[in-house]
């Protein structure tokens, strides 16, 4: 007896031990800690007692529009690993919703003109950051950040690019999202005897088959218009190729080009075998069709892998199925979501301290086997990520690169805007003439 109960007490003993030393050394702070927060090693530690509030304390402000299915986990997973790293610092979730920023960004863009920036914001590379929020001096240049965390190198040159304006990089992409790939339902395509269509003549007569058996061939919803701007871009891309493509956005091959005309056309076509009530549905409510089988196809940036993964619990090719969008086989539409520093924050070194964890591969690798998305890093794991994002890593790596228009990247904002005006008409008057008529006359915005 008396022996069980030393034993009893030296169990407790360690137990003991073992609690405080995990409180005193807080383990939040992680093993990066070494190369990353040489600026206040011991923060961690004192705000785990409650009694730090200094320099990189505060509020961090992460505005996104990253709210609801498909959408959040992702950054709510960003935001836990930071909390457990940096307890001194409070997030402020500041996500507004709708899809592809439609409400988000007018929010964003009333605040930056008050001078009340966020302390962080979701903006994709490429002119939506460097026409828009670098153009206006709205942004603090990240280089000297970029050299502390040893970042140079971590991500590839194309993104570097994208978020990089005279020589200047102004935010930290987090992510590489995908955006002309067809998600389809693997049953139906089995029980129709389909396969995978690679170019828009394959893919037509995949469609038409399909609605013959009285499926509907595409989903699609376009409550909000970006989502059928995403499919003309892919269009444009195949028709077009990368390097035309993204000449027609700089100004260099007019709207009237024959192959404007011919994928306005192809456009045309497609829409024909959409579900009725597209209007009335979100990419979300389109994606949920394909995943019950009333529909066989969608295409959406593959944040809709992030959907059927985590809300529609559907299994990566063996429920659902993707496909590069036909003729763009070869080709990688890229969207990446990126946060910077706007000019006039409270907190810098905090935010600073928040774009380090989410450049981390730490960061990087929480948040993209949710989202969807491949990491912007080159370093991070690929066995985090299930077949869906091991085949898009090879896919970004041996592709030829295009930057999305739908998703702000191509053209600055006034014309996306105008071009997904243009859309909204198009996919109810069907009137070809007149669509590329109006996209002339927007190019002015270019
Ligand atoms: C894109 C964004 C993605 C995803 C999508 C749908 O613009 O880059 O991360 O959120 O909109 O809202």
């Amino acid at each position: 007896m008396k022996k069980l109960f030393s034993i009893f007490l030296l169990m407790v003993l360690a137990l003991v031990i073992a609690a405080c030393s995990s409180d005193s050394s807080s383990d939040g702070e992680d093993n990066t800690s070494d190369s990353n927060d040489t600026e206040e090693p011991t923060e961690s530690e004192e705000t785990t007692e409650g009694s730090d509030e200094e320099a990189s304390g505060g509020t961090v402000e992460i505005f996104s529009w990253w709210t609801g299915a498909g959408e959040e986990d992702g950054l709510l997973a960003l935001i836990d690993l930071f909390e457990q790293k940096h307890p001194g610092i409070a997030i402020d979730n500041a996500a507004v919703s709708g899809g592809a920023g439609t409400n988000a960004k007018a929010v964003l863009a009333t605040r930056m003109q008050g001078d009340d920036p966020p302390s962080t914001f979701q903006v994709h590379g490429g002119a939506e950051l460097n026409e828009g929020w670098v153009a206006a001096d709205k942004m603090e240049p990240l280089n000297d950040f970029y050299e502390e965390q040893g970042l140079m190198d971590k991500f590839p040159q194309d993104l570097i690019d994208m978020v990089s304006k005279d020589g200047n990089i102004y935010s930290v992409p987090v992510n590489i999202h995908r955006g002309n790939v067809i998600f389809y339902n693997m049953q139906v395509f089995e029980e129709n005897n389909i396969e995978v269509p690679t170019t828009m003549d394959e893919f037509f007569a995949v469609a038409d088959k399909l609605q013959e058996a009285g499926i509907t061939p595409l989903a699609l919803g376009d409550k909000e218009s970006w989502t059928s701007t995403q499919i003309f871009e892919n269009i444009l891309l195949g028709v077009l190729g990368t390097d035309d493509y993204q000449a027609l956005f700089d100004g260099d091959i007019p709207f009237d080009d024959e192959r404007v005309v011919e994928a306005a056309e192809l456009f045309k076509k497609t829409l024909s075998y959409v579900n009725e009530d597209h209007a009335s549905r979100n990419w979300q409510d389109a994606s949920q069709l394909v995943g019950e089988g009333e529909a066989a196809m969608t295409n959406m940036g593959d944040w809709a892998k992030g959907y059927f993964s985590n809300d529609l619990d559907l299994a990566t090719n063996e429920d659902f199925g993707y496909f590069p969008y036909p003729d763009t086989v070869g080709d990688f539409m890229v969207i990446t979501d990126t946060f910077g520093l706007p000019k006039g924050v409270e907190n810098p070194e905090s935010v600073k301290e928040f774009l380090s964890v989410l450049g981390s591969v730490e960061g990087q690798d929480a948040f993209n086997p949710l989202k969807g998305s491949i990491p912007a890093r080159v370093d991070a794991d690929p066995e985090k990520y299930d077949q869906y994002g091991k085949d898009t890593m090879d896919d970004f790596n041996n592709g030829k690169l295009a930057a999305s228009l739908a998703h702000g990247s191509a053209a600055a904002e006034g014309f996306v805007t105008k071009m997904n005006q243009a859309v909204n008409i198009f996919v109810t008057q069907l009137d070809v003439d007149n669509f590329i008529d109006t996209l002339k006359n927007a190019s002015g915005e270019l």
